[in-house]
């Protein structure tokens, strides 16, 4: 026998024992942990379970007590301490939270992201929190957003809809949502409407890229870093797509950004006063404690980012929404007779603006949003290093060489966390005794994040989920197209795998 049959033996009699071993814990015990094996660790059980990872997750650390070691392929630097428990989650956000940055390997993983705030830490990172802040709790920018929303509604969504329900058409209602939320977050950031929401559905590259970028992404969470560097190296399988998309954002991003600069130049100093753009430059000349790259670099940067966080997390909880709706046919009812007695409509009368003082009497919608976030967080898992040598609040030893991962998706689905009836869809679970809205803790509910990285956009995103679900089920009926297998996207952002085929019948 030569090296190679001898090589080629040996793998045959690993896949064997592999398998013989796999059969017999499955049969004999009910565990779903992870074998560990030797040289590989613990990776095969990821590799086979990768089509359902989230749910993978969540039955591991359902039947570990909330807290899962996990070993990866020796060499690989893969070790991974995956935690669900409120009381870790508590610490690592917010009691501890310097000791948890983002980190240097956050930023390898998020490279595409550059120098924009999702990336970076420190001073950075609370500069860019202020400016945007700041921004974003300007008194003109709710006017400014609500009036944006609306428009989009009128005169894109609406048509759309109309046509679409005359047709009796079956469409995929997770494209048109994205295609909104992205006219919507360009045209609320540049002022510029890329027109990706049309009758026509055009193909817009920069749009789609998000979907291919973010699916590469968790990839790159749970490969080992050679695995998905060779890959890029040879530009094969989803590296090439996260390329391909990088080149995207530049294409649409530079010229639109050099654009808005000449305008914005032409402007009196009075005018300036209230755009993105003029703070992120007086941002970027500002600053003197390291490279941030060309102004034109990090202007991309920092709008990338926040149509990033503007674009998915809102589509992909309006989608999971209306799937969630098309099951639960009562509490579609429910949030129709809310908007109508809320906002004092007549039958048949048409959804009137209604601004953000009025949005907050539709407490019953706001339950059924939260509660689909509860299920399908946008953003399915974080990701953390320490600094430092700590002990978590379960007992866990973790250092500076721990990958931490904290599945949001595996939160929402914990007996411990949300009682016996976890599994319903009940909007009134976010509903207190006088009627208002329940607030939950970040560290059980971290959908928007939880500690000083909360979501920013929180107040803007409810304002849109709220526009667009309110037209949206005022104005129409939306019915789920049979025997479509409705999973979620093994991505960072969790997205309706295949899309969501639905037909819509017009009510006013
Ligand atoms: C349903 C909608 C949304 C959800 C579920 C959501 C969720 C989140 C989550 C989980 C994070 C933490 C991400 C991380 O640190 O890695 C985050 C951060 C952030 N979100 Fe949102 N988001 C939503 C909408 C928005 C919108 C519309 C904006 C506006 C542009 C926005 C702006 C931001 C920003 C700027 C951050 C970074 C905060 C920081 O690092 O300090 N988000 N969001």
């Amino acid at each position: 026998m030569d090296f190679l049959e001898y090589s080629l033996l040996l793998l045959i009699i690993l896949c064997f024992t592999y398998f013989i071993t796999w059969y017999l814990r499955k049969r004999w015990t009910k565990t779903s942990a992870p074998i560990y094996w030797p040289f590989v660790g613990m990776l095969p059980a990821i590799i086979l379970n990768f089509h359902h990872i989230h749910d993978y997750i969540t039955k591991v650390l359902t039947e570990t007590g909330g807290t899962f070691e996990f070993k990866g392929p020796i060499f690989a630097n893969m070790d991974m301490l995956i935690t669900c428990d409120p009381a870790n989650i508590h610490h690592i956000f917010s009691k501890n939270f310097s000791n948890y940055p983002k980190g240097p390997e956050f930023r390898k993983i998020f490279d595409i992201l550059g120098n924009g705030i999702f990336n970076v830490d420190s001073e950075l990172w609370e500069l860019h929190r202020k400016i945007t802040m700041s921004i974003m709790s300007h008194a003109k920018f709710q006017t400014l957003l609500e009036n944006n929303m609306w428009g989009i509604m009128d005169k894109r969504l609406r048509p759309i809809l109309d046509v679409f329900a005359e047709q009796g058409n079956s469409f995929d209602l997770q494209d048109i949502l994205q295609r909104l939320s992205f006219d919507s977050i360009t045209k609320l950031l540049l002022d510029h409407d890329p027109r990706s929401l049309s009758i026509d559905v055009p193909h817009v590259p920069c749009e789609k890229a998000f979907t291919d970028a973010i699916d590469a992404l968790l990839f790159r969470h749970i490969m080992p870093e050679s695995c998905w560097k060779l890959q890029k190296w040879l530009q094969i399988g989803k590296e090439k797509k996260l390329s391909q998309a990088w080149e995207a954002f530049d294409e649409f991003l530079y010229p639109c950004i050099s654009h808005k600069q000449e305008e914005l130049m032409k402007k009196t100093a009075k005018d300036e006063d209230f755009t993105f753009l003029a703070a992120y430059i007086k941002m970027y000349n500002s600053w003197n404690k390291g490279d941030l790259g060309t102004l034109q670099k990090f202007l991309r940067d920092t709008f990338l980012n926040l149509m990033l966080a503007g674009r998915d997390s809102t589509s992909s909880a309006l989608t999971w929404f209306f799937l969630f709706l098309a099951k639960h046919p009562l509490v579609e009812t429910k949030i129709r007779e809310e908007i109508q007695q809320k906002m004092h409509l007549k039958k048949d009368e048409n959804l009137k603006f209604f601004n953000k003082e009025e949005m907050l009497k539709l407490v019953y919608l706001h339950g059924a949003l939260c509660e689909t976030l509860r299920f399908f967080p946008s953003l399915s898992l974080e990701h953390k290093v320490p600094l430092a040598h700590d002990i978590l609040p379960s007992g866990h030893h973790v250092t500076p060489k721990t990958k931490m991962i904290i599945p949001f998706y595996t939160m929402g689905r914990m007996e411990t966390i949300w009682g016996k009836d976890y599994l319903e869809f009940k909007p009134e679970r976010w509903i207190s005794e006088q009627g208002k809205i329940k607030h939950e803790p970040s560290f059980k509910f971290p959908a928007f994040n939880a500690g000083p990285r909360t979501c920013i956009g929180k107040n803007m995103a409810f304002t849109q989920l709220k526009i667009v679900a309110a037209t949206i089920i005022h104005n129409y009926h939306i019915q789920l197209v049979e025997a479509q297998n409705i999973s979620p996207t093994t991505s960072i952002i969790m997205l309706v795998k295949h899309g969501l085929k639905v037909r819509v019948v017009k009510r006013v």
